[in-house]
């Protein structure tokens, strides 16, 4: 068996996290960084507060043109990409159910959570296949198997579908070295939970912590009592971005807290 150095475990290592400028996704790049990786970030808008050893590329990911100009850039940049961590995604759509939200509320959600992943992979895959490695890691939600119907139906349906292709994808490219999986999050403390617990509180008129024990009611409780922390999440995918999970490909990890109630 090999021994890692679990220090500097992926020196050598260029990879991408988009959406590396907050929340889980900036905590995943620094993981990367801190194990030696050569790591890039994607957003729209330059980080607040930026750190000079993560290569920032701005685009919107919500277009192809975005996902073709990251793709572009990096190849160029840095000449292959070893490491793609597909993380940006999220849910703007309001509150109501299934008869508030039209055509565009859906498009946007599963171009963001599900068509930026899958633009991104065709872009990067050609040449992870031809050095015969690579690893993807797709970001999911417990929401793909525990849908939280009010404000978040296409979400809900966006990761449900990126869990599944993820999982098809594996069967297709593992036989040729590259690895891909999924790690499903519950509830993280990031901006963007903070954001959707002021629409809640807004769109029902309730107080930020009422907000929060609903958030928390609705998905059920989490028995660790919290949510997670971004860097909780950081350190799974730092380990299956790592050689040490070098069996593991195809399978989809949940982070929760023991949130999701079933086995
Ligand atoms: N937060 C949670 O509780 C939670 C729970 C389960 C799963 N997740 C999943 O975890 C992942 C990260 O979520 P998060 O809450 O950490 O995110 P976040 O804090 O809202 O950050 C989102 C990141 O994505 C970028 N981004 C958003 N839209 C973009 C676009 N159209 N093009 C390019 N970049 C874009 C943002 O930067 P700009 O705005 O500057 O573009 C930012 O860097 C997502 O896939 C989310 O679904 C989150």
């Amino acid at each position: 068996m090999e021994q890692f150095d679990f220090n500097n475990e992926l020196s050598g290592k260029i990879a991408l996290v988009t959406g590396g400028t907050k929340g889980a996704g900036k905590a995943i790049a620094e993981r990367l960084l801190s194990a030696g990786a050569t790591v890039i970030i994607t957003a729209r808008n330059v980080p607040e507060t930026p750190n000079d050893n993560l290569h920032f590329i701005s685009a919107d990911l919500s277009k192809p043109k975005g996902t073709q100009q990251v793709v572009r850039k990096v190849l160029e940049q840095f000449g292959r990409l070893d490491i793609l961590i597909n993380n940006i995604g999220g849910s703007e759509t309001k509150g109501g159910g299934f008869a508030v939200l039209n055509d565009t509320d859906w498009e946007e959600t599963l171009q963001i959570n599900l068509l930026a992943p899958v633009r991104l992979d065709r872009g990067f895959l050609p040449q992870m296949l031809e050095h015969k490695s690579g690893v993807i890691i797709h970001i999911g939600s417990i929401q793909g198997r525990l849908p939280l119907y009010d404000s978040t139906l296409p979400y809900a349906a966006a990761k449900a579908g990126l869990i599944n292709y993820s999982k098809s994808l594996s069967n297709e490219v593992s036989p040729n070295g590259v690895r891909v999986l999924t790690v499903s999050p519950g509830w993280i403390m990031t901006t963007s939970s903070v954001r959707m617990m002021e629409r809640i509180a807004e769109s029902s008129n309730t107080s930020i912590e009422q907000a929060k024990q609903q958030v928390m009611q609705a998905l059920g409780g989490i028995p660790y009592g919290r949510p997670a922390e971004p860097e909780e999440v950081a350190e799974l995918v730092g380990f299956l971005a790592s050689p040490r999970a070098n069996y593991l490909t195809g399978t989809e990890y949940i982070i929760d807290g023991g949130t999701i109630p079933t086995i």
